[in-house]
């Protein structure tokens, strides 16, 4: 392979472009649906067409960007999303999808047109944070699952936020509306969001499988009432009763495995007031393990704990809105990708990944692979999040290559 020659300039001028399309601070604030999720949406189908690819949007605004190839093969596929969580940072998905930008345009001017044609894919949606449904990009375009009628924080539905966002991308010239086929294999370059790669001193991270999630919501309803003139003994107080409750599920997802987490994310308390006793509480819980048998045992668990409890006045609801299952990536990708690591002289390490990706997603239709970069001090979903300029440039040399060996 001829040395490669990224245009570092224009991927920093790019970051920087997208990363002003930002609701809040601190940090990213990118919604899926949102104006600013359309302006950065619309900022990549121009880069794209500006090298010459062919732009494709589907009926969730995953945008899909062509390189047409030499033959008619099903595509070699790369990228991630373009949504973050609120307050995130600037490199959870973005660095997947210009990296993968970026991958493809040096690949073109290099190599010129690959045997198979090269996709790059900017997902809607992978966070769930602002409807409540994960990865609805990669389900739609998949197959696997349409999001049903579900609304954000203020009330708006899914499908109006979305049709919205679709019809303004297709304003866009030269873009058509369509869901491409599958490609013939999918691999996200992402940093790592955790502090393994740092601590091992490691370049790359090549990802063997992705942890299993599930999310709930557990709603507590007791009595609200006066602070000061009910006897102790006499409450249905909902938030002692929540808090007991975390502790004790805290403990058991520990007895568990040493590997299960277990985060309590979103806390709302009702109404929020010092001198009433609260009526209702909500939490959601985020748990993530492995093996898909200890999330069952923690789920039972849960179920056991707040269904049979001896004080009848309060009730406990237990809402599920996330059951993604543990994966295993593609095996002979990782073994492409570590091969190509050692050429280029590369530190490497396998490792599973703690945080979902559409590539959970993909990898039940299609061979998918992950590429990891190192997270300074491990920080993510967090306006801290930041990467050492020369590891984002390694992940960028490194997926170049894949994609060199899979399409040329
Ligand atoms: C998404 O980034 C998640 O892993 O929660
Ligand atoms: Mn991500
Ligand atoms: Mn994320
Ligand atoms: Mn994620």
């Amino acid at each position: 392979m001829t040395p490669l020659t990224v245009n570092w300039q224009t991927f920093l001028d790019q970051m920087d472009q997208i990363n002003a399309l930002s609701d809040a601070t601190p940090g990213q604030n990118r919604l899926v649906y949102t104006p600013n999720w359309v302006a950065a949406q619309q900022a990549l189908i121009q880069f794209g067409q500006s090298i010459g690819m062919q732009a494709r949007v589907d009926d969730y605004g995953t945008v899909y960007l062509d390189l047409p190839g030499q033959t008619n093969a099903p595509a070699i596929a790369t990228g991630s999303h373009m949504d973050t969580v609120a307050n995130g940072g600037r490199y959870d998905g973005l660095y997947g999808v210009l990296g993968g930008l970026h991958a493809i345009a040096t690949l073109q001017q290099t190599h010129g047109q690959p045997k198979r044609p090269l996709r790059l894919i900017s997902f809607s949606e992978e966070e769930g944070s602002r409807f409540p449904a994960t990865f609805s990009g990669s389900k739609h375009y998949t197959g696997l699952a349409e999001t049903t009628a579900i609304t954000d924080p203020s009330g708006v539905n899914f499908d109006d936020a979305r049709q919205t966002a679709v019809q303004q991308l297709l304003t866009l010239p030269g873009i058509r509306h369509e869901r491409p086929a599958l490609p013939a294999s999918f691999t996200e370059l992402h940093i790592e969001q955790g502090p393994r790669l740092v601590q091992h001193q490691a370049q790359i991270g090549l990802v063997t499988g992705i942890v299993g999630q599930r999310r709930f919501t557990v709603t507590v309803s007791g009595t609200a009432n006066h602070a000061g003139t009910t006897p102790m003994d006499q409450r249905h107080d909902a938030l002692q009763v929540a808090v007991n409750l975390i502790h004790e599920l805290a403990q058991i997802a520990k007895t568990l495995s040493p590997t299960l987490t277990f985060t309590v994310g979103q806390f709302d308390v009702s109404p929020n007031t010092a001198n009433v006793i609260p009526g209702q509480v909500a939490f959601t819980i985020d748990c993530r393990h492995t093996i898909d048998g200890i999330l069952d045992q923690f789920e039972m668990q849960l179920t056991h704990l707040t269904t049979n409890r001896p004080d009848h006045t309060l009730t406990i609801t237990v809402d599920r809105w996330v059951h993604d299952r543990p994966v295993q990536l593609a095996e002979d990708l990782c073994q492409l990708n570590q091969k190509l690591a050692d050429q280029l002289g590369l530190t490497s390490m396998q490792l599973a990944s703690g945080a979902g990706h559409d590539s959970m997603i993909m990898s039940q239709f299609v061979p998918t692979t992950m590429l990891f970069v190192p997270s300074i001090n491990g920080i993510s979903h967090a306006p801290e999040e930041r990467t050492e300029f020369a590891d984002l440039q390694t992940g960028i040399k490194l997926l170049t290559a894949s994609l060199h060996a899979q399409a040329y």
